[in-house]
């Protein structure tokens, strides 16, 4: 059978920074079980919402940028995870420009998919965990919750015990509600 996919979407400009360290953890856990993908959304051109509402009549983006190539991604993954360092107090805006672009993706068409979150700060998280739930909320995925990682210089968050611990936590998560819904299927 082929292996369903995992794909952790960065939002940090460091591409060997501590989010980047925390979700290579995670998809190595997951490799056996999903076909994994990382992608770094400084890669890509994605520009912030234009509120010209073209979506709510055609339940498609109207900005022809390089979401067209992350729609897809995110529709065929069946694990989905987004992963931001915390720039003054939220996520950044490389993460808040991919979610704006996906409100048209928020009536349930991920609905069946898993959905978690990596947030790492050098000291205060501010609203970025509440920025991660509300938004898994709003695409109505499976939701787990997240980790939160500390540190600051790249590789920081290499020591962050507790961090650790919960990336295996949220792997171990993801793989048995993954096996909990294929025995359903
Ligand atoms: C512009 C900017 C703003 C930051 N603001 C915060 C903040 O509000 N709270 C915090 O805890 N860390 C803050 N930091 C520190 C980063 O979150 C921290 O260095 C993190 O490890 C970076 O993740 P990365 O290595 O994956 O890029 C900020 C860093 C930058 C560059």
């Amino acid at each position: 059978m082929e292996k369903q996919k995992a794909i952790g979407f960065i939002g940090s400009p460091r591409k060997n920074g501590n989010t980047a360290i925390l979700t290579n953890e995670l998809l190595e856990l997951l490799k056996d079980s999903f076909e994994i993908e990382k992608i770094f959304l400084k890669d890509y051109n994605i520009n912030p919402c234009k509120e010209c509402y073209y979506c709510t009549e055609n339940e498609e983006c109207s900005i022809k940028d390089d979401m067209q190539i992350l729609y897809p991604k995110l529709k065929e993954a069946q694990v989905i995870i987004l992963s931001s360092p915390i720039f003054m107090g939220g996520i950044t805006s490389y993460m808040k420009a991919f979610m704006e672009r996906t409100w048209h993706l928020r009536k349930g068409q991920l609905e069946s998919k898993t959905g978690s979150y990596i947030i790492v700060g050098r000291r205060d998280i501010g609203s970025g965990k509440n920025e991660m739930e509300e938004y898994l909320s709003r695409l109505k995925v499976n939701k787990i919750t997240g980790v939160l990682g500390f540190g600051f210089r790249e590789g920081d968050v290499s020591t962050d015990e507790e961090a650790l611990k919960d990336i295996q936590r949220l792997g171990s998560q993801i793989i048995n509600l993954n096996r909990k819904n294929s025995a359903n299927e």
